[in-house]
């Protein structure tokens, strides 16, 4: 059975589509999905009003505490997962991981991964230039513009050894499902 390593950001935008997705991946893959969540992922999910059904999907479901807690870089790193995905990733963790910054539980899962051989699969939610259409937790439509830090961020993500990105949380299960 393959076994995924899940993290998720405090990214609104794309968050439900992600959780779909994951879904998806494990009742079609039968994998074993590990969740990480942020702090900030876990207050964005709790304001959608989706971390019942996470919660529900998935039968192992960690918060961060600090970097190292809980620890999970380590089996990450001992190559003890398949894959590790990280979506969606918010325009801060795209911006640490792109700088080589680990001090979060999600960018240390990415840093300390990325120095073994298990692949790293990514949704940054900001990689488009222009403005975007997005939902805000209470259901209102809203548009939003993409920073050009943050496509730059995304560009040196994605340039790095060990790095595939995903363009949407449709293409994040068919890159998963192929990289399984
Ligand atoms: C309701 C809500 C929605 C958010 N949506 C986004 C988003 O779509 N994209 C983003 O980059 N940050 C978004 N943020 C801000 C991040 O949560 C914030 O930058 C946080 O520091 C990210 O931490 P993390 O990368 O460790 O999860 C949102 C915050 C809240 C409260």
């Amino acid at each position: 059975m393959a076994r995924v390593c899940w993290g998720i950001t405090g990214s609104g935008d794309h968050i439900e589509e992600t959780l779909d997705a994951m879904i998806t991946l494990q009742k079609e893959t039968d994998a074993r999905v590990d969740v990480i969540v942020s702090k900030a992922a876990e207050q964005v999910l709790r304001w959608y009003k989706i971390w019942d059904r996470l919660i529900e999907a998935f039968s192992k479901v960690k918060k961060e505490t600090n970097a190292n807690v809980p620890f999970v870089a380590g089996p990450l790193q001992l190559g003890r997962y398949d894959i590790l995905i990280v979506a969606p990733l918010t325009a801060n963790s795209t911006a640490k991981i792109a700088y080589g910054i680990a001090d979060t539980l999600v960018t240390n899962a990415v840093a300390q991964t990325l120095k073994g051989n298990t692949p790293v699969l990514l949704f940054p939610v900001d990689q488009v230039p222009g403005e975007i259409d997005t939902v805000a937790h209470d259901g209102t439509s809203f548009s939003i513009k993409t920073r050009q830090i943050d496509l730059e961020n995304a560009q040196r993500v994605r340039e790095m050894l060990g790095v595939t990105i995903a363009a949407s949380p449709q293409n994040l299960l068919e890159l998963a499902m192929a990289l399984l």
